[in-house]
Order: structure tokens, then sequence, then C-alpha cells
């Protein structure tokens, strides 16, 4: 077995709120019996999480959601393998291990930043609507919004699948290994079996009605007619069998032949629910380069996704309205959480009105990040209350624009991937099949997306148009935000995190953590949650931060109290590369 050099900064302990609210958090916990006994680093990366403190490595790191996943990076890096090589690997096990977030049905946004040239890359991995599809997809006879359930389960919501061709675009641009070699762990896995994990089992047993909506899905989670459990092994041979395909043919077999016409025949065949997916959509896929966003703050530049992500966007826009004011009293700060809440707001009003795929629609993207208009925007947060009122504010453009709100709905799921390699190649990749277990159809081994809920499910408010409207070929507007932040031009901090559109609040919070209040990547990962997306402040229950409804509450803020299971993964590139895993989740970072 390779041995990994990895040691526990013990420095710099973590903040008392921070572990509480790991301790809090940590059902996640329990997994640990799964996993410990994988090798002595998976035990030193999940001691490390137990404490609060960073993974230090001097070479390379990965941090993931799932510890295979995250064992299958490391192993490509430790061989030399790049940080694309490394993704590929990371992405196919967790299609595997942790199949309700992720995986080849679904699709995924990746920043990369390479050492050579110096330069950050957008690629765009994200599921499409079918030609087919018309603007009330999901609306029913009298044209009312579909029952968002009733709009995920079946064939309906599934997109083109992006995720395969991203893969093989950015092995193609970035990859050194063996394209087939990275599949080969998680094809031997699926094929010996996994022990299923706490979390996974936990999530089946909750969606055990939807998921027996598809025999097939039900025949793989349920054996026996009940819930797998955890630590019971899931051999999982059809994905096997579409990994070795690929390894063999290329993903140019996911995209046209047999398996083609299998998620086609699920698709349209689906029972109560069919949708209108063709072998043509899936012949004419293909991923896209994207300008990146990049939005400065605090001598930082912070790049990420544009449209059709809305990640980027909001989170710059949340900074730039912040530059000017002081945070460093922490997040127990009832004013730093007035400022990150009202920010939050502002910029949640523009992502309704003005973000969708800028393929369809025109997007204001220089105009939403100006700083200009961000400090206009910001002036608006100068008061000592919650903003009565927030609505959109007037970005610069280029095309006339009038679009009606969006009524989209997103619900947590997704996971994040963050690698640095050997050569300082940087990989931040956030990946979905949108809602937990997606459209809960199968085929070939992986479950298909519902990315299409991603879109509003109202394509007009009183005839204004929304600019997140399904359209035939359109790409569904999305939170995630996988993010590099640069300082002088180089890399300091890869992050990302799952959630829907709380990843928005989730990143900038992580964001901050590390720029405003001096974290460390794990203290920032275990900050407390307070999220508002433009309604209710959501704050993180079993937390410090549930302790602010009070003081929120005298200012104007609606607030709740709920469970806020963020999955951030980050990546502090310095002298050293320390490496974060969220303690609400099964993920750990592993370096060398
Ligand atoms: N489906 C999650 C997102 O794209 O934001």
């Amino acid at each position: 077995m390779r041995k990994f050099l990895m040691c526990v900064l013990v420095a710099a302990a973590g903040s008392a709120s921070a572990q509480q609210a790991a301790d809090a958090i940590a059902p996640e916990a329990a997994s640990r019996g799964a996993f410990q006994g994988m090798s002595p680093a998976v035990g030193a990366a999940f001691a490390a999480k137990d404490a609060g403190k960073p993974v230090e490595a001097q070479n390379w790191m990965v941090a993931a959601a799932n510890p295979l996943a995250v064992q299958a990076g490391a192993d490509v890096l430790a061989a030399g393998g790049t940080a694309a090589d490394a993704l590929v690997a990371v992405q196919v096990m967790l299609g595997l291990v942790e199949p309700q977030s992720s995986g080849l049905g679904g699709g995924a946004f990746l920043v990369w930043y390479d050492a050579e040239s110096g330069e950050i890359t957008t690629i765009d991995g994200r599921e499409t609507a079918p030609l087919a599809v018309t603007p009330t997809l999901f609306q029913d006879a009298a044209g009312e919004p579909l029952k968002f359930f009733d709009a995920v389960v079946g064939g309906r919501s599934v997109g083109t699948p992006g995720t395969p061709a991203l893969l093989a675009e950015i092995h193609k641009r970035w990859g050194r290994a063996d394209w087939a070699s990275l599949l080969a762990p998680a094809i031997a896995r699926a094929e010996a079996g996994f022990a299923v994990s706490p979390r996974l089992a936990q999530l089946v047993a909750g969606d055990a009605e939807r998921l027996a909506q598809s025999d097939i899905t039900a025949a793989y989670f349920m054996p026996d007619g009940a819930p797998v459990e955890a630590g019971e092994i899931l051999v999982n041979q059809p994905y096997a069998e579409t990994l070795k395909m690929l390894g063999e043919e290329g993903v140019g077999a996911f995209y046209a032949g047999d398996l083609a016409k299998s998620i086609v025949a699920t698709v349209q065949g689906a029972k109560g629910n069919p949708g209108v997916l063709s072998e043509v959509d899936l012949a004419i896929y293909r991923v896209k380069e994207r300008a990146a966003v990049c939005a400065p703050y605090r001598a930082h530049e912070v790049c990420g996704m544009g449209p059709p992500s809305s990640g980027a966007l909001a989170i710059g826009q949340m900074l730039g309205m912040l530059e000017g004011y002081d945070l460093s009293a922490g997040p127990q700060d009832i004013t730093v959480r007035r400022l990150m809440g009202d920010a939050a707001r502002l910029a949640f009003a523009d992502r309704g009105r003005y973000v969708a795929d800028s393929d369809y629609v025109p997007v204001p993207v220089a105009g939403m990040i100006d700083p200009a208009y961000l400090t206009e925007r910001g002036a608006l947060l100068s008061g000592d209350d919650a903003l009565p009122e927030v609505a959109p504010g007037t970005p610069a453009f280029d095309h006339a624009l009038l679009w009606a709100d969006d009524a989209a709905i997103e619900l947590p799921s997704t996971s994040h991937i963050s690698i640095v390699d050997g050569a300082g190649n940087v990989a931040s990749m956030t990946t979905t099949i949108e809602n937990g277990f997606g459209s809960r159809l199968m085929v070939g081994g992986f479950l298909l997306n519902n990315e299409l809920t991603d879109f509003s499910f109202r394509s007009h408010q009183e005839g204004v148009p929304v600019a997140n409207r399904v359209e035939p070929g359109k790409r569904p507007r999305s939170s995630m935000a996988p993010t590099i932040v640069l300082k002088d031009g180089a890399p300091v901090l890869a992050a990302g995190s799952p959630g829907g559109s709380r990843i928005i609040g989730y990143t900038t919070q992580a964001i901050i953590a590390v720029i405003d209040w001096g974290m460390d990547v794990q203290q920032a990962v275990g900050v407390p949650h307070a999220v508002n997306r433009f309604g209710t402040y959501d704050l993180e229950e079993g937390t410090d931060a549930a302790t602010l409804a009070e003081g929120l509450g005298e200012i104007g803020y609606e607030t709740g109290v709920r469970a806020l299971t963020s999955g951030l993964h980050l990546i502090a590139i310095g002298d050293t590369l320390q490496g974060g895993a969220d303690p609400r989740r099964e993920g750990i970072a592993l370096g060398d």
C-alpha cells in the first residue's frame, strides 16, 4: 500500500463554535466504521476532521464526499496523474458509492487553473433540455406549475447528461494517464461490491416510496423489498459493464449505441410520467467552454462558473457588496450576519430576474459584477435593520431586458470535488444529478438526473417571460459554484459545496471565513451556517447559529432553525496544501 505523508496541524485549534457544529451534526461520524479500515491515511484524515484540523500535504491534495472516491483520486495523483486524471477517477467512484448525488447520468461544472499558463478555464457539462420540450413542460393542463415531486420522478425531468462528455473533455485537455485505467478502480469496486454508507442508507430509507416507482431502481436500492442498510455490500454489475464499455470505446458509447437507446427507452417509457429525451438529444450533446466569472474581493480574485450557473455571479455580487464593510467580528455577530444576509437577498433578487442560459437569453454578466454597481447596491446595507424590501437592481446591460422573476424550486443534493496536483494544477468541480436520486430512473447502473426541474416551472408572470423558462436545447440555471480564489494571479483556495441554491451561501461563507475571519480550511467548513436566499433567514440547528434567531428577529428577519447539510470541500494552497472536509458529510481530504 502506498504511504501517505500526511500530518495533522496541531496549531490553530478549531473555534469552539466550529467544533460544536461538528459535534451536533455528525451522524456521519457513524460512517467511519465503514471507512476506517481502508488505510492509515484514511483513519488519520477522519481523526483530523474529528479534531477540527486541516489535513496538510506538500505535493497534492484531493477532497471529496466519500473516502473510496478520495482514495481513487489519491492513487492517481500519487502515481503522477494530473488533477484532471484524478477527477475522472473520483467522479466515476462517486457515481458508484454516492449515487444519490452525482454520476454519469448527471451534469457538472469545472473550474480549472492551469499551472503552466496561469489561466483559469471553465467547462460547462450541464444537462440540456431535449429538443422536443416546450415551456409548459412543468405545468398542468390549466397552466399551473406541477407539484415538485410530480415533476421530478419519472422521465419528464431528465435532461441530456453532460458528465461523461465533461470527463472525456478534461481528460483530453489535461489528462496524462490512460483513460481506461482511471475507470478501473470503480469497475473493480462495482464488481466486488462496496459497503453502503450510513448516509446512503438513511437517504434510501427516506426515499423508499419514490425509489419504488421504478422497478430497476427499487431492485438495486431495496433488493429484498427493504431499503439497503449501512454496511451492506452492494454489487453494481451493470455499472461495471457501462464503465468497461466507456473504457474500451470512449464516451461516444454513452451518447450513441445500445446505452443511448436504453437511456431513451427508460425516459420515454417511464411509468406515469414519461419524458421526451431522444437519441438525437444524446448524439448532439457537447460540453461548452465558457468565460470564467471573476470578481475582486479584498485583494483576491474569486473565479467561478458563469451562466447557466448563477453561482459565481451571486458570490461575486455578495462579496462586492460586502467589500466596503468590516466583517472581522465573525459569524456570531448580528451586524455581520445582517450584512451577509441582506447582501445575499440582493444578489438573489438579481439572480431570480436575470440569470439563465446565456446562449438563450442575454445575461448582464459584466453589469452584475461591475464594482460601481455593487458599491451602489452595497450602500443599501448601511442601515441597522434588515432591509424591509428587496428588489432586483438595474445592472448595466447591452441588450434590452424585460424579464419576470423566476419560480424554480431547488432542493439540496449534489457533490463537490477539489483537487490540486503535483504540478500545481487546480480543479474545482461541482457535480450533480439534481435532487437526491435524481429522476429515480436507473439505466446502466447509474441514476438519471432530474436537472430540468432547475428551470422555472412558470414560463411567464403576468405576460412577461421568465429568463429561466424551459426551452429546447437550453441548460437550466444552476446554483453550483465551483470556485478558485486567486491572489496576485496564483491560486490560494479551491472551494465548493452541494446544497441547491444554498450552495451560494455555503461557499460565500467559506470564502469569508478564510479571508476575513482568518480561519484554516477545516475551521471554515465547520462554521455554523446562517443562509438567506430571499426569504427566511435559515439558521443551522444544533449549532451556535441557532442562537442568532433572537437578535436577527429583533432587526426584522423572519428566521427558521433547520438542518443545513453543506458538503464543503476546500483546499488552501500556499507553502503547503491544506485540505478541509465538511463535518456534516462523509468526505475526507487526503494529501501527500
Ligand atoms: N441542481 C443543483 C444546481 O445545479 O444548482
